[in-house]
């Protein structure tokens, strides 16, 4: 039966897994290891490290001899950050053995992000934790990108493990603001620390799907053919959010939608949607790839922009809808920051020449969704004009589009044309080919993006992480219209809470050959 064949190959792979990890660090599982939440007592520890640090444990998945300590500026204590993440945390009725064990693997330790006495203490404490200074040090900055730089100083200046003992800092996005800002970070970490330490996370590089679409990609042939511009009309690149900022306006209004979701999200699933066969899956050869592909795309055209900001949808009955963006107490009253936009992007390549990757993202539309829609050209000569449903748009067969749900409900599904069961003549009816992940692997749980990273931080695999040069190649792209946007104050276009999208980004799409079926 395929799902016990499929259960036993995921059971397969954590054992595995779980071997990796006792061995992990060096040649002796004597090797301690200890794990640092910066900034624990905010929004991310509590909504996603916590949870995947204890579904990481619970699993089996974290090196043996692992310590978690948490460290901010409140006075706080590891019983109220665990409190606080308490609903996030899923804890089964029969994991609370394991959980309590996890609970004790704990501590806080409170101070400032820039004095150096406090981060002796941590130091300090630390050893005295692991009584092992020579214990591997992972950092995670769940922090502000305004202390980034202090932070990362501290650490380096007062916190580095005795040799032979490990350090890897994860650092969250935004990694800058513009391309000088994001420079200036990696200038400022490089004083510090080697490439090889840094781990820039950009979590969706950890979503199922995003790691499929090169498996996709590069294990069928039927695709390879087809993979360019003699074949592809268009490629669309969507994410879109039911929620507002929800009290995070402070953070959104410095960046915008472009910042927060474009330039990094999606154009890391474009990097991988568009560059050329790595030579292998191993070392640095995906990297190498995106950015190489990425050095091909010119910068952003104002005239390909479209940027919206969300209102209060007034009739709404959902209280959070009748909020518009403007009544987040972070931002203000006069923002103009997109909570939408629509930009698109052309690869100067021989694959790709002329085909426009669209990519949009918006925050308070009508629903949670990311996905990406590859869209074939024209089936070219009239043969089935006269079959040609009425209900088919243009009166023209609907092009092929391979459709990649990244979020929620994973899938991969083809549509494409077939006659319409039990007529008698050519009618032609638009269906899919449809590989729908619960459908198909019931029993599979797919790991959550963080879990998958923080075991590469700890396996000391860097595939999914974004590279400096990645970095810097992305910022190049959509630093001049971010200037532009703001010299010119180009106005956002209102758009309602609860929005399908908005007509101005469609109807550029459209100009720009992409068909809606
Ligand atoms: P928070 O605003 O919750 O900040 C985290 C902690 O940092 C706070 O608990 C606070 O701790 C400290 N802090 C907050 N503001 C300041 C400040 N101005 N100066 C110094 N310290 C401050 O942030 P998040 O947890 O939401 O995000 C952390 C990082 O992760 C950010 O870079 C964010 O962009 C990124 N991120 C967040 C996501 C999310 O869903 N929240 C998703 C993806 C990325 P204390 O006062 O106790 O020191
Ligand atoms: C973050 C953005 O990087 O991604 C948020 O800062 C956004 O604004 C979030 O809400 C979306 O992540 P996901 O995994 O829920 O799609």
């Amino acid at each position: 039966n395929i799902q016990d064949r499929i259960k036993e190959k995921v059971d397969y792979i954590y054992q595995r897994l779980r071997t990796q990890m006792s061995s992990i660090g060096s040649s002796t599982t004597s090797d301690k290891h200890v794990f640092f939440v910066f900034g624990a007592s905010g929004d991310l520890a509590k909504k996603k490290i916590y949870p995947t640090l204890w579904s990481l444990y619970r699993d089996g998945l974290v090196p043996e001899n692992i310590h978690f300590i948490g460290y901010a500026r409140s006075q706080l204590t590891t019983e109220k950050i665990f409190e606080n993440a308490h609903k996030y945390m899923k804890v089964k009725d029969d994991e609370h053995e394991a959980y309590e064990k996890f609970l004790k693997l704990n501590s806080y330790v409170p101070g400032s992000y820039d004095k150096a006495e406090d981060f002796e203490h941590l130091h300090s404490e630390t050893n005295k934790i692991t009584k092992q200074p020579t214990a591997h040090r992972y950092f995670y900055l769940a922090l502000p990108p305004s202390v980034y730089d202090s932070v990362s100083e501290m650490i380096s200046k007062h916190c580095r493990p005795e040799s032979p003992g490990l350090l890897r800092l994860i650092v969250e996005k935004p990694f800058g603001k513009d391309l000088e800002s994001s420079n200036k970070l990696s200038e400022h970490l490089n004083k510090s620390y080697s490439e090889e330490e840094i781990y820039r996370i950009d979590h969706y590089l950890g979503k199922e799907m995003v790691q499929n679409i090169i498996v996709l990609r590069f294990s069928n042939k039927i695709f390879s053919r087809v993979w360019n511009r003699d074949s592809i009309a268009a490629v669309n690149i969507i994410f879109k959010e039911d929620i507002g900022t929800q009290g995070r306006g402070g953070y959104f209004d410095e960046f915008g939608i472009i910042r927060d979701v474009i330039q990094n999200h999606l154009m890391q699933i474009l990097s991988i949607l568009a560059m050329e066969k790595p030579r292998s899956t191993t070392g640095e050869d995906i990297r190498d790839e995106k950015v190489k592909v990425l050095r091909c795309i010119a910068p952003i055209k104002l005239e390909d922009v479209v940027i919206g900001q969300y209102t209060g949808d007034k009739e709404s009955t959902d209280p959070e809808h009748q909020e518009g963006y403007l009544d987040d107490k972070g931002v203000p009253k006069d923002s103009t920051t997109p909570t939408f936009a629509q930009v698109v992007l052309f690869v100067n390549n021989e694959r790709w020449d002329g085909v426009p990757f669209i990519l949009r993202a918006g925050k308070a539309l009508n629903e949670k969704k990311a996905e990406i829609r590859i869209q074939f050209r024209d089936v070219p000569g009239g043969m089935f004009d006269d079959n040609i449903q009425e209900n088919n748009p243009n009166g023209k067969l609907a092009r092929d589009e391979l459709v990649i749900r990244v979020q929620p409900n994973e899938a991969v599904y083809l549509k494409l044309n077939t006659k319409r069961p039990g007529e008698m003549d050519f009618s032609i009816e638009e269906t899919e080919l449809d590989l729908t992940y619960k459908e198909r692997y019931q029993d599979v749980k797919l790991p959550d993006a963080y879990e998958r990273l923080i075991l590469d931080v700890f396996t000391g695999s860097k595939i999914n992480f974004v590279r400096s040069d990645e970095l810097q190649e992305a910022w190049r792209i959509v630093d001049p219209v971010l200037a532009e946007i703001d010299k010119k104050k180009i106005p956002v276009i209102p758009y309602k809470f609860g929005a399908v999208g908005l007509r101005e980004a469609f109807a550029g799409a459209a100009k720009h050959g992409y068909i809606y079926t």
